[in-house]
């Protein structure tokens, strides 16, 4: 099964920059490269931050780019989204009883949850009652498939300065619940960061980011206040199959410098 992830986003309405990059211009060439070159995915995912601010301008936008797409698109909010405008923008979304984007996917190599971390007003990540019964009745109902989680923030710390204060608030209770399934966690997909950082959890589940699509930060583990930066557009591409599950990064606009020989030998 292949999988592509897109996250952060940070649409604002047509013209405008965020700390210095195009989102509508990094997202549009991100998108082109994904219909060019892989058309045959099952399944987008966008992590969340989807708009920057959250406006209808931005998510028509959004509609606008992913109405050519030929597969399916699952989005989880952020912290800059606003969930009123993206319910009136994309009304036929998968969302849970109590109107949070929640739903799950069942495939072959197990089921697929994505999961609301959005409140709004908060930078960091909510994960009360209502939403952590959703997630108890969806692993219930994974019955002996393993699970593989989408969601906005890490539910793990990070370890990066920026993010101490403005990580997932939940006290831990999203992974001890996690760690509690039989069949056991492929992954935990998210965004948030806006770095790649591929890690294990303490309770043993494997987690990483996707590099976000708009700014970034230069990777500073220490300073509370990094420095935003620009940089190509770019997705990845998670082949999620029986050996388990791969996540590749990819980046649109790479100078390429030579082809590589085909290597055959031992
Ligand atoms: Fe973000």
């Amino acid at each position: 099964m292949k999988i592509i992830q897109l996250t952060d986003t940070h649409l604002m309405p047509s013209g405008n920059v965020v700390n210095g990059v195009d989102p509508e211009k990094q997202l549009r060439a991100a998108a082109a490269d994904i219909l060019a070159k892989h058309a045959d995915a099952d399944l987008l995912v966008i992590t969340g931050d989807l708009c920057n601010y959250g406006d209808p301008e931005a998510y028509e936008i959004l509609r606008d780019v992913l109405a050519p797409m030929p597969f399916p698109v699952r989005m989880m909010l952020g912290n800059h989204d606003d969930r009123p405008n993206f319910i009136a923008a994309f009304a036929d979304h998968p969302r849970d009883e109590n109107g949070y984007i929640q739903s799950f996917l069942d495939t072959a190599f197990g089921r697929l949850l994505f999961l609301d971390s959005h409140e709004s007003g908060v930078i960091g990540g909510i994960f009360g009652e209502d939403r952590m019964a959703f997630l108890d009745t969806a692993l219930e109902g994974a019955g002996d498939q393993p699970v593989t989680v989408f969601i906005h923030h890490p539910p793990m710390d990070c370890g990066i300065a920026h993010f101490e204060r403005i990580g997932m608030h939940d006290d831990g209770k999203i992974m001890k619940r996690l760690a509690a399934h039989p069949a056991g966690v492929r992954h935990i997909v998210f965004g948030h960061i806006h770095v790649p950082l591929a890690g294990t959890s303490a309770e043993g589940i494997a987690f990483s980011s996707g590099q976000a699509c708009s700014h970034r930060f230069i990777t500073d583990l220490d300073d509370p206040a990094p420095l935003w930066t620009g940089g190509n557009p770019c997705y990845r591409i998670i082949n999620l199959d029986a050996q388990g599950l791969r996540a590749y990064g990819a980046e649109v606009g790479e100078i390429v410098t030579a082809r590589a020989p085909v290597c055959e030998g031992p």
